[in-house]
């Protein structure tokens, strides 16, 4: 389900990372985050910690004077250690970019997803090789930046077969791929939204279903109205697919009432909520997934993550990822936008970005630390956690492992100071 299983095949980076095998002890963790609720809330943070690896899965927590011995040692030289992020929703199949469109939007232009068509057409002209490098290029960042598992759409296809080769190509790198057919209307079907949504839900459908686990829909006032979302919606659902949505991002409307409907696992930016809407998250099991790269992007207001926190609404904070409205793989960046914008705490956000994450992915082997899950893990160049929002734009990502094994930096001791022996 993560990266890790296509890391282990060494199709992603290219510079193949064998699994090296065997028990590894990763000890003097500083400050050890595990968001384990038996060990205390928010993170259940231990200090002068240890863990243990076997087989990818964690095999033991607790205190570093009582570690048991393994095949491999890992030593963190008193660094903080969190579970790796979770970013559960991106948008990486993809060709071209759209910079010269965010630098308008800085002299003022607004975002309505109009530039999306243009990457739609870049994409179809892309040849599969080009679009897997990209595609790849970007989980690389993303691993870089401490992200262990993460969510990719489709959506720049727009055509049965476009549609169908971008989920083959995000499950190269993901078992978390969502089919986002109905991501606009394209230009062939212009003035005809009712036979798109056929085609999305008929032929189109069919042949992506054996590559999606989830279905996504751009419910928003002139993209699809909620009639529409929800036909796509129950349709997924119908063959298989668990349903998210693209709710309320550009205005009110009734994207995030359309996900508690039909129990999504998350409704994702939250931008524009009403009382109802907020009240409605609250009492469903549907995840409010805030994307401040969007907002910050696009020179939008940022989602009010504080007062889906005082209502009780589960919240994970994800990167977005895409060449329009977000192009940042970055979580550590999320994170500190959504502490210094969004009024998180450090705790608060960290957790969004993590079990968050999870939780929006309705995962339960990542997100958190503990005997069982899997060995997910970034070591941080900080000794604690607070430096993600306290040091912005600081590279603070020492190691990554994933199912405990290294990938990143490349197979070499970092330049921060962690040593494996
Ligand atoms: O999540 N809102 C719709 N889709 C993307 C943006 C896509 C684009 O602009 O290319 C989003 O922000
Ligand atoms: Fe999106």
């Amino acid at each position: 389900m993560t990266l890790g299983r296509t890391l282990k095949r060494g199709s992603v980076h290219g510079d193949a990372h064998e699994a090296r095998g065997g028990s590894l002890l990763v000890t003097h963790i500083g400050e050890l985050v595990t968001n384990d609720p038996a060990r205390g809330d928010p993170l259940g943070i231990l200090t002068d910690a240890a863990l243990t690896v076997e087989s990818g899965h964690v095999a033991w927590i607790g205190p570093a004077s009582r570690a048991p011995a393994a095949d491999r040692v890992l030593d963190a030289r008193g660094a903080a250690v969190i579970p790796g992020f979770v970013d559960s929703h991106t948008h990486l199949v993809f060709a071209g970019d759209r910079a010269g469109e965010f630098a308008a939007r800085m002299r003022g232009e607004r975002y309505d997803g109009g530039g999306i068509a243009s990457t739609v057409v870049a994409t179809r002209q892309a040849s599969d090789e080009v679009l897997r490098a990209n595609l790849r290029r970007l989980v690389g960042e993303a691993h870089a930046q401490g992200t262990t598992t993460l969510e990719c759409k489709s959506g720049y296809g727009l055509s049965t077969q476009d549609e169908a080769r971008s989920l083959r190509l995000a499950r190269e790198v993901t078992d978390e791929t969502t089919f986002l057919g109905a991501h606009v209307v394209p230009p062939e079907f212009a003035g005809r939204p009712d036979e798109y949504v056929a085609l999305v839900t008929g032929p189109m459908l069919a042949a992506v279903a054996p590559h999606a686990r989830w279905v996504d829909v751009f419910c928003e006032r002139g993209v699809f109205d909620v009639d529409a979302s929800r036909t796509v919606l129950r349709a997924g659902m119908a063959a298989g697919l668990l349903p998210r949505v693209h709710a309320n991002q550009l205005g009110p409307g009734p994207g995030v009432a359309l996900a508690v409907e039909v129990g999504a696992a998350s409704a994702d930016h939250c931008t524009h909520l009403s009382p109802s809407d907020i009240d409605a998250l609250a009492s469903s099991g549907t995840v409010a997934t805030l994307l401040p790269g969007a907002e910050f992007s696009t020179r939008s207001p940022y989602p009010d993550a504080r007062r889906l926190l005082a209502a009780g609404v589960t919240v994970a904070l994800a990167t977005d990822c895409n060449p329009g409205s977000s192009y940042t793989t970055s979580m550590p960046f999320c994170l500190a936008l959504a502490v210094r914008e969004m009024g998180m705490s450090p705790a608060q956000a960290l957790w969004a970005a993590t079990a968050g994450g999870a939780r929006a992915l309705r995962r339960t082997d990542v997100g958190w630390l503990a005997v069982g899950t899997r060995a997910d893990l970034t070591i941080l160049a900080a000794p604690s956690h607070l430096h993600l929002a306290y040091r912005p734009g600081v590279n603070l990502i020492d190691a990554v492992l994933i199912g405990g094994e290294r990938v990143t930096p490349a197979g070499a001791d970092s330049a921060h100071g962690t040593e494996e022996t």
